[in-house]
Parts: C-alpha cells; structure tokens; sequence
C-alpha cells in the first residue's frame, strides 16, 4: 500500500487515531497535512516524512477553506482525506430528552458539520486531481441504542454512514471514492476514562470478541487500506474495526 507521491489531509491528528493515520501515510510515502485544534504532538515532531501540521478549528470554515488549499499547493493535487476529528463527551452527550441543547449544537457541529466543512473544499481539490478517497471515521455507537446514552454523537456518527454513502454515488463519476470505518471501543485520549481505571477498560475488554479494546493502529490500518489503491473498487461502504462486538447476538 504505497502512497508515495500521493498528498493527504487527516484531521483530529492531534489525537489517537489521527496521529496513528498521520504516522501511517507518512510511512509509506505520503505528504500529509495534520490539523488538530490541540498543538503538534510531540511524536509527529520526531517524524520523518514530509508533513505540515496545522493548528485550528475545524468548525471555522474558512480556515478548512486555507488548509484544504495548502494541502493541495504541496505538490498540486489532493488524493486522500480522512475525516478523524471529534468529540464525546460522556458526562454531557445524555439522552436527547434531558441534553442541554446547547451541548447538542456543538457536539453536531465539532461531529458532524466539520465534515461538510473539509468535504466541501476536498472535493473540488480532487476533482482537480482527477482522483480521489475519503475515509470518515464512524463509530459502533451509530449502529445501535444504548442504555446510557449519548445522543449527539450518535446522531452524528449515523449521519456520517449516510452521507459517506451519498458522497460515494455523486463523486464515483469523477473517480472519488468514500468510505467509513466503524471503530468499537478504542484506547485514546477520548477514552481518557480508562486512565487509572483498569476494571472499566477489563470490563470493556471482556465482551469482546476478540478479548481487547481497539487500538488506533487497528483503525489506522483500516483506513490506509480504504485509501489505498488495494480498494479502489470499494466506494460506498461501511468497515466495521470492533473486534467483533457488533457481530454479537
Ligand atoms: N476512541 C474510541 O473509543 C472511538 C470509538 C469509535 C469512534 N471513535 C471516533 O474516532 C475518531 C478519532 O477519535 P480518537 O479516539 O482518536 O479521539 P481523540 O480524542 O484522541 O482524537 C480526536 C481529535 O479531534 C480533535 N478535535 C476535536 N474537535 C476539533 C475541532 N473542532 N477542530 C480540530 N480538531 C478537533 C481533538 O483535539 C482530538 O485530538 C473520532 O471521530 C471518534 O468519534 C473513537
């Protein structure tokens, strides 16, 4: 799966999948724009690789407008995006008959409408390119009820399945693919729950299949292969990364 030649834009980079994904493309030849609203992570520092990281908000689309263009001005085309960004936040994402509705804005925003964001300044840029694919990352949570849950994020992630799928049918004309991969529980700083908690992280571990939570190269090398010319027949599909845990009864 080599990328070499080909430019990348991942975001949520600051964070456990996206600095997985970022490391990943690198790896194999890629030039990757990271952006993150957190600072560079110190191991991207150490890396090798041609990589530019930019700091900022997603939900700001001018600045996605900037970062898209920069992406593309590194060597004149934009081949890959992976859409990693997000939040969950577990003590107020509730059910949306007690969400604070203000939470519920900001978590579709950060979530989901970041997504509009970098798709609708990324596509032009492929088209440009004349080829293309992207990989949003879901999650299980879209998948299922829940009896604690969390309503926001997953009302978003459900709209990502949906619109990954549409994005495929109008763009497939044009030679872009999209895709989702759908991670179970994963060990990041979104699950900084764990940290100091090991029964909560055993007790996760232990209805699943594969006996382990996630990790963010089990995501990563998901979504290298997505992006990779090993599937560029597969466009419009949901790739599931839980260790088996929605193939429960
Ligand atoms: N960790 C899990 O258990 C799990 C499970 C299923 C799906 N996911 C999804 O996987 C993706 C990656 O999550 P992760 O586990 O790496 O979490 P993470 O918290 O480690 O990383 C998410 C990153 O997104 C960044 N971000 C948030 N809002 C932003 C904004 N407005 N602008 C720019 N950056 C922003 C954060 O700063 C963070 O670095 C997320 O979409 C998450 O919902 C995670």
């Amino acid at each position: 799966m080599t990328f070499q030649g080909k430019t990348a834009v991942v975001t949520g980079a600051g964070g456990g999948m996206g600095l997985a994904i970022t490391q990943g493309l690198l790896a194999e030849g890629a030039m990757v724009t990271a952006i993150d609203v957190k600072p560079c992570p110190a191991e991207l520092l150490q890396e090798g690789g041609s990589f530019q990281f930019l700091a900022g908000d997603l939900t700001d689309d001018a600045f996605v407008a900037d970062a898209m263009q920069r992406a593309f001005d590194q060597q004149g085309s934009l081949d890959c995006l992976v859409n990693a960004a997000g939040v969950l936040w577990f003590d107020r994402d509730v059910s949306m008959v007690e969400i604070d509705l203000d939470v519920w804005d900001k978590v579709l925003e950060i979530d989901l409408k970041t997504i509009v964001h970098t798709t609708r300044h990324a596509v032009p840029l492929m088209k440009k390119s004349q080829s293309g694919a992207m990989v949003h990352i879901a999650s299980t949570q879209a998948l299922r009820g829940d009896d604690k849950p969390q309503d926001a994020y997953q009302a978003s992630k459900a709209a990502i399945l949906s619109l990954s799928k549409s994005l495929a049918i109008q763009f497939a004309g044009d030679g872009i693919r999209s895709n989702c991969v759908v991670p179970g529980p994963c060990e990041s700083p979104m699950q900084a729950r764990w940290v100091g908690n090991p029964d909560s992280k055993k007790a996760t571990a232990g209805v699943i299949p594969l006996g382990r939570v996630g990790q963010p190269q089990d995501i990563a090398d998901a979504v290298l292969f997505l992006l990779s010319d090993k599937a560029s027949y597969i466009t419009g599909t949901d790739l599931i990364v839980d260790g088996g845990l929605t193939a429960r009864p």
